[in-house]
């Protein structure tokens, strides 16, 4: 079965950015970069983290270093992303069940129930720890994770993987993501995008809300539905 509106889009399946949407691990990778920008000597704002949300570990060091006007060689960069990552590390694995954002758990299963596919679409090689962690891996049909494609968001190949292994097509597909670079990709991807966060720098998505507390499947339709005319697909 599949949720269909009245106007042309036929909702099929819902895929997922895993931080900032599912958890709100974005602040435990700020706290983490902030912490090597210190180190390398300069300050790392949250302004300047809008930049590295959505973007694989090593780009986003090179983002931090461009922003600290800092050059290093390939090994010393290695180094740093890896002491990132167990900076972050420390935070992440003493996350708990609970700390699934308000909502998300809810929702996930809103789409289970209307047997919409339910895929994952994320750049962290730390996806599946964490949803092991927050035990809520069986509520996905397709884990795509940053080990398992090559290119960064913006680049439409996460989600575009996502919808392959759901079986559906983009244009049945409704994206779910906090960063700019993650709704450019759902755009390249010729899916239908809803920005988890702020409207000023989610402004390209279909429409912006602060969370999936505020949304059911059917609420879900009725605004797709009243943006389809105006933002649909080609
Ligand atoms: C994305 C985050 O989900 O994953 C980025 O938005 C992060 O900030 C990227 O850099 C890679 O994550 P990880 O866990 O592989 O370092
Ligand atoms: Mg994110």
């Amino acid at each position: 079965m599949t949720v269909e509106n009245t106007n042309s889009m036929m909702l099929k399946a819902c895929l997922f950015d895993l931080d900032g949407v599912i958890v709100d691990t974005a602040r435990y990778h700020f706290v983490a970069w902030r912490e090597i920008a210190e180190e390398l000597g300069f300050v790392f704002t949250e302004e300047d983290n809008e930049k590295l949300k959505g973007v694989s570990r090593i780009r986003s060091l090179e983002i931090l270093l461009e922003i600290g006007g800092i050059s290093l060689d390939d090994e010393s960069k290695t180094l740093l992303a890896q002491k990132k990552n167990s900076l972050y590390l420390q935070y992440v694995l003493k996350m708990r069940p609970d700390e699934v954002l308000p909502g998300a758990r809810e929702f996930l299963t809103d789409c289970r129930n209307n047997n919409l596919g339910i895929g994952l679409g994320s750049a962290s090689k730390n996806a599946t720890t964490i949803l092991n962690l927050l035990q809520i891996t069986h509520l996905f049909d397709a884990i795509i994770d940053g080990n398992k494609v090559t290119k960064a968001k913006p680049d439409p190949e996460v989600f575009l993987t996502g919808a392959r292994e759901l079986g559906v097509l983009p244009q049945n597909c409704v994206v779910f993501e906090d960063a700019k670079a993650g709704i450019e990709a759902a755009i390249a991807a010729n899916m239908f995008s809803v920005g988890i966060g702020d409207p000023v720098i989610l402004g390209k998505a279909n429409f912006v809300t602060s969370g999936l507390k505020n949304l059911s499947v059917k609420t879900l339709i009725a605004k797709l539905e009243r943006q389809s005319n105006r933002n649909a697909p080609a």
